[in-house]
């Protein structure tokens, strides 16, 4: 049997300002220099943080990553970041096709699926984000339609080292910042998709290394029954992240 060591990812989404996010990370930083954790913990708070944060954690075992990329390495592109900017800036991971992105920007599978070729040629490991509305659900497609999501956001080839350089978020939407959660048994059917699918796609070796998150309204109260269901590998964790003692409590969770 494969062993994939929990991942506790800290999506910060647009929040934080310069004093609280450093002090944030350092504390979580602090903590973990302290009592190793039994599982990675990882923060992506907003690009201007990246390189404060980065200095923060450095030596704790933390990871950085950045919530979105560029596919082009630089350009005539304003506003945005490139892959490798993230990786310049210290970042190991990049959240990709958060639904939030899929809904604010419009970005399509298509487009998630190029910037995951960006983040592997910068070295990154992307987390693709993939999740069915509350409609989808109610009609019996969440499935169907994270299938097809799966299909058309992750890249093409296999990643080379899996465990280290791709893992897929399943965050159904209606569970993002509402305190719904999906049920454990929900949770599991679908990450038992995933996986099948992750198999098919890359070959049991790759497919059975590559982690799986769940996310949406995951809190230290849900995170033990959560992290406990089979192919669930860690969680993308929204506003549980920007409290020290709620996220590590997560991180504790972890079988
Ligand atoms: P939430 O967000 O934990 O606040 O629901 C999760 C996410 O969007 O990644």
């Amino acid at each position: 049997m494969v062993m994939r060591r929990k991942l506790i990812a800290g999506n910060w989404k647009m929040n934080g300002l310069r004093a609280g996010g450093i002090a944030l990370a350092g504390d979580l930083a602090g903590k973990c220099k302290a009592e190793a954790p039994n599982c990675d913990f990882l923060v992506c708070p907003p690009a201007h943080l990246l390189i404060s944060v980065a200095e923060a954690i450095a030596g704790s075992g933390v990871a950085l990553g950045g919530q979105d990329c560029h596919t082009a390495v630089s350009g005539a592109h304003t506003g945005d970041l490139s892959a490798e900017m993230l990786a310049d800036a210290g970042c190991g991971f990049v959240i990709l096709g958060h639904s939030e992105r899929r809904a604010d920007h419009g970005e399509s599978s298509s487009l998630v699926r190029s910037k995951a070729a960006a983040a592997k040629r910068a070295g990154l490991t992307a987390i693709v984000c993939v999740g069915e509305t509350a409609d989808e659900r109610k009609a019996g497609r969440a499935l169907e339609v994270i299938e097809s999501q799966v299909r058309e956001s992750l890249p093409e080839t296999a990643p080379e080292a899996a465990e280290a350089s791709l893992v897929v978020a399943y965050e159904p939407v209606w569970a993002i910042g509402t305190g719904l959660t999906a049920t454990p048994s929900d949770v599991a059917e679908v990450h038992a998709h995933i996986r099948k699918l992750l198999v098919e796609l890359y070959g049991n070796d790759t497919g059975s290394a590559i982690r799986i998150l769940y996310g949406g309204s995951v809190k230290p109260g849900n995170a033990a029954e959560l992290m406990a269901v089979g192919d669930v590998d860690g969680a993308l964790v929204g506003g549980a992240s920007l409290k020290l003692d709620d996220f590590w409590a997560i991180g504790r969770s972890c079988p």
